[in-house]
């Protein structure tokens, strides 16, 4: 609550405030919640004024009379008359010990904890203007004056491990397969929906390079950037500088690996330094951190480049950004969802070979999806978060989108293992998905799960069996959104108390939830971590196979996986109709996907999983209709 700064009200609203008191027929809905976070209503005093009047409807209807309300009246005159020389409205008021206690008390409701006395209610106020508010204020000066990153990380620190041991492993990298006789196509657009391992062949066999390589994704990425709503900025300085040193190193024989020379694009909440850093919010328009997130060092020091920042929904939320909103590759008068919108829908569009998103909840699986991109959501901790926007530390995860699984078993090769600015990285033990034996493997399905991947699978000598999760917590979605929604308010605390928050993109997003993010007592979010803990040991019991296939878009799927940080695969599995196509023959489509979720630590099972159904499937590698555009599009020559 901000500082209760504010003279009286003028002489006339008080006036009629003491008329309706005199005749108290107040009506229920004068007793509404007091405006606490209006431009011009906010602070302790006008909380105060509108409690004011809902006094007789607390009150047992005899005490609520005519008499004791004109007592009021006077006294409150009284008061008014006395001090309204420039006195602070909160010292008139504290005159009256009971109304700072009444205000606490309408209050308490939204804190579904109204079972307080007026006596305990008033000591309560006393002690927390005594207490809680000073080291609020200690606090927030010592860690929350800057909104977002991952300064100061909380103690509390999530393991998504379900291993009791502390395995120390060593980390191998991935035996990931050589491509051998791959050419080099003749039109740009075919090298533009390479896979990485061809365009890596092309590179190391110098049949193009880096520069060329880089050229095309420029190229595409200003032709349909615009038109897809999915790039904020492109790096072509730093490209070409990334590019000419891959370049190099080939020229001295140097060769570091699958993502040698490989252009791709980072989700624009991963700070690259001398580059704005927009977290796609207006608030954040210009920022510039001058951070290297980890996960960028780890792509540079592969030999990766850097082609774009990519579209993150307003502070990762949906695809609403400040510049627009992205659209659907698949089908442009459809947006991509977020909020790793620019991630999905430009790697779906050819715009970049593979880009680095991020899922708190859902921000991976639904772009993924509707854009028809393979991805993977890794186990919690896999990736390290350094210099990325914080949204909750114990959700955030990083994670590919790629054309194909095997190219995300190269990617997240490439960024996973600890880091020490983000304590909630670590070692995760991923076996290299190259080397499982399928026919060793047992996959559930669910009921929602795409049964061609079930078909395909089991020809593959894979163990199939019909399955379901059991657990008793209810409120799964709940309980994501309280840790969701206290963690990304602590994170941009400082936002919302300067008010940033009305200048969001999108008003029924995060300012609504985060509003009532101020409202859930600490106690009741320790509670939801411990319902949590019910929840993740009740799947952990439950989870009978070595993996399951179900539907990747089913919301409390969605917050499932997430609060349990399991890993999960999005496979395009085929497409359908659009709904409402325009005239004349389209080649527009509904993307059709599923998920492959396994339990913590086993991205490898996913990801061999998905390996084997897209080594003999090809919706994989469908080409979205991104010429095809909506009224009133045109596109760059
Ligand atoms: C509130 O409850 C406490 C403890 O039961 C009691 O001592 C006190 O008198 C009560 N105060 C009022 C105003 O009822
Ligand atoms: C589901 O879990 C409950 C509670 O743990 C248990 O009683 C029940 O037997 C389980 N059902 C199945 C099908 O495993
Ligand atoms: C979670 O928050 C979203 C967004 O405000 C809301 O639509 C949804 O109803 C909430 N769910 C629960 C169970 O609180
Ligand atoms: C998956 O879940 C989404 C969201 O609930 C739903 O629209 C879709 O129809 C589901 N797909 C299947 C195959 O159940």
């Amino acid at each position: 609550m901000r500082e209760p700064r504010r003279p009286l009200p003028p002489r006339r609203p008080l006036l009629l405030l003491l008329l309706s008191l005199l005749f108290f027929s107040v009506p229920e809905t004068a007793a509404a919640p007091p405006r606490t976070s209006g431009r011009d209503g906010g602070g302790v005093a006008s909380i105060t004024w509108m409690a004011w009047p809902m006094k007789c409807t607390w009150l047992p209807l005899p005490t609520c009379g005519k008499s004791h309300s004109y007592d009021l009246v006077s006294k409150y005159h009284k008061i008014w008359k006395d001090t309204k020389d420039a006195v602070p409205a909160k010292d008139v008021f504290r005159k009256e010990p009971i109304s700072g206690a009444i205000a606490l008390k309408g209050s308490m409701k939204y804190f579904d904890a109204d079972f307080f006395n007026d006596s305990k209610l008033r000591e309560m106020e006393d002690g927390a203007k005594e207490f809680n508010v000073p080291a609020f204020r200690d606090n927030r000066k010592l860690v929350a004056l800057e909104n977002g990153g991952l300064n100061n990380p909380s103690a509390l620190v999530f393991k998504s491990s379900w291993s009791d041991e502390s395995k120390i492993s060593e980390k191998k990298s991935f035996e990931y397969p050589h491509t051998s006789s791959v050419h080099r196509p003749s039109k740009d657009e075919d090298i533009a929906f390479m896979s990485i391992i061809e365009l890596v062949e092309l590179i190391r066999t110098k049949q193009v390079t880096s520069r060329e390589l880089t050229d095309v994704f420029l190229k595409r990425l200003k032709r349909y950037g615009p038109v897809i709503e999915s790039v904020i900025t492109v790096t072509d300085d730093l490209a070409y500088k990334q590019a000419k040193e891959a370049d190099d190193l080939l020229e001295q024989g140097k060769y570091l690996g699958p993502l040698h020379g490989i252009p791709y694009g980072l989700k624009d909440i991963i700070a690259v330094p001398e580059y704005k850093t927009t977290w796609g919010s207006r608030t954040f328009e210009n920022q510039v951190l001058d951070i290297e997130a980890s996960v960028y060092k780890r792509l540079k020091s592969t030999g990766a480049v850097l082609v774009a920042k990519l579209v993150t929904g307003s502070l990762a939320y949906d695809d609403i950004w400040f510049g627009g909103r992205t659209r659907n590759p698949w089908n442009i008068e459809e947006f991509s969802t977020g909020s790793s919108a620019g991630p999905a829908a430009s790697t779906s569009a050819g715009m970049v070979p593979f880009a680095i998103g991020s899922e708190t909840a859902g921000s991976i699986t639904y772009p993924a999806a509707r854009c028809g991109v393979t991805a993977l959501r890794p186990t919690f901790g896999t990736v390290a978060r350094t210099g990325v926007m914080s949204i909750s530390e114990s959700l955030d995860k990083l994670g590919p989108f790629c054309r194909s699984a095997i190219d995300c078993a190269v990617v997240l090769d490439a960024i996973r293992g600890k880091d020490a600015g983000d304590p909630s990285s670590r070692e995760v033990p991923i076996e290299d998905p190259f080397h499982i034996d399928i026919t060793q493997v047992t996959v559930g399905y669910l009921d929602s799960a795409e049964m061609e991947v079930v078909y395909v699978l089991s020809a593959k000598g894979v163990k199939l069996v019909p399955f379901k999760l059991n657990y008793t917590v209810e409120s799964v979605q709940s309980i994501l959104n309280i840790t969701m929604d206290v963690d990304m308010l602590a994170h941009f605390d400082n936002w919302q108390r300067e008010q940033h928050d009305d200048d969001f993109e999108a008003q029924d997003q995060w300012p609504v939830e985060l509003r009532r993010a101020r409202l859930i007592p600490a106690v009741d979010y320790l509670q939801a971590q411990r319902a949590r803990g019910k929840l993740i040991k009740e799947v952990k019991e439950s989870f009978t196979v070595d993996a399951f296939i179900g539907n990747v878009t089913d919301w409390e799927l969605v917050c499932l996986g997430n609060l349990v940080g399991m890993p999960v695969a999005v496979v395009p599995t085929g497409f359908k109709n659009v709904e409402n196509p325009p005239k004349g023959s389209t080649r527009r489509r509904t993307t059709v996907t599923t998920g492959i979720y396994a339990p913590p630590d086993h991205d490898h099972i996913a990801l061999a999983l998905a390996m084997a159904y897209q080594s003999v499937t090809d919706h994989h590698k469908q080409r979205p209709p991104i010429d095809d555009l909506g009224p009133g599009d045109n596109i760059q020559h």
